[in-house]
């Protein structure tokens, strides 16, 4: 099962991850990091501006979960715009080597074809950072989708286009469609980490968690891994029928395990 972790805020969830993706990044100077957009992973990508401050990055690799469809890359609500905004430039990214799925409408039929091919010239993502919509969607993986599913075009939900509009002048502007990374490829990463805060997530999270493994609630498929965490605030926790099993296993987990 995942490794379910409640913790008392973002900051704390932020911190806890930066950490590991630090030493991982001290490790291994090329580290393949799978980078995630919306508010979720904000926490995470400030504690690792001061993590990182003074280590070499200049060889970490990133990808990027998903892109919208048809949107100018130079939008700054496109994912290549968030992520050189929010990851790329406050933590010193070479913008070379951080890459995010191709959206513009001439060449989209490939372009699934071509991420999965650069996903795995990289060697694979070495820890892929999650967030879970309020549909249950990783990625862009909407409800229904396949868990052997690679990265390929989808159609947004209405949810998912309602709970985007917020970063939109008008609802209407939200892109119908997407590139999304598959579960299928999700999967291939060497560890999964899915972080989700506040009461709207709470159905999802225990859906993803202790629910029936099924592709209705896509994030279900973080069962299927062998190293998946879950870092979620006591809001987001709310649903967890094992709650105080959770805390109870953190509490009292060596510290030779790690993350
Ligand atoms: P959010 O989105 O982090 O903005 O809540 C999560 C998601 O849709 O995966």
């Amino acid at each position: 099962m995942a490794e379910v972790v409640i913790v008392e805020s973002e900051a704390e969830a932020g911190a806890l991850v930066a950490d590991e993706i630090a030493r991982r990044v001290s490790a291994r100077p090329d580290a393949v990091l799978g980078l995630a957009t919306g508010s979720t992973p904000l926490p995470v990508y400030e504690a690792l501006t001061s993590r990182l401050a003074g280590v070499n990055v200049s060889q970490v690799r990133g990808f990027a979960l998903d892109e919208y469809v048809g949107l100018d890359p130079q939008h700054p609500e496109s994912y290549r715009s968030v992520i050189h905004r929010e990851v790329v430039v406050p933590l010193g990214l070479d913008a070379d080597r951080v890459q995010v799925p191709d959206g513009r409408l001439a060449g989209i039929e490939t372009a699934g074809d071509e991420y999965e091919r650069a996903i795995r010239a990289a060697g694979g993502v070495d820890l892929q950072i999650l967030g879970i919509g309020t549909d249950g969607h990783i990625g862009f993986n909407e409800p229904g989708s396949s868990f052997a599913s690679l990265t390929r075009v989808k159609t947004l939900t209405a949810q998912t286009r309602a709970d985007n509009a917020r970063f939109f002048a008008h609802p209407d502007d939200v892109p119908r469609h997407c590139v999304t990374q598959g579960l299928g490829t999700i999967l291939r990463a060497g560890h999964l980490v899915l972080l989700a805060f506040g009461q709207g997530k709470a159905d999802a999270v225990a859906g993803a968690v202790e629910g029936p493994l099924t592709a209705m609630l896509p994030g279900s498929a973080i069962q299927l891994h062998p190293h998946a965490t879950v870092i979620v605030d006591a809001a987001a926790a709310s649903r967890l029928r094992l709650a105080d099993y959770y805390r109870a296993a953190w509490r009292d987990k060596p510290d030779w395990q790690g993350l």
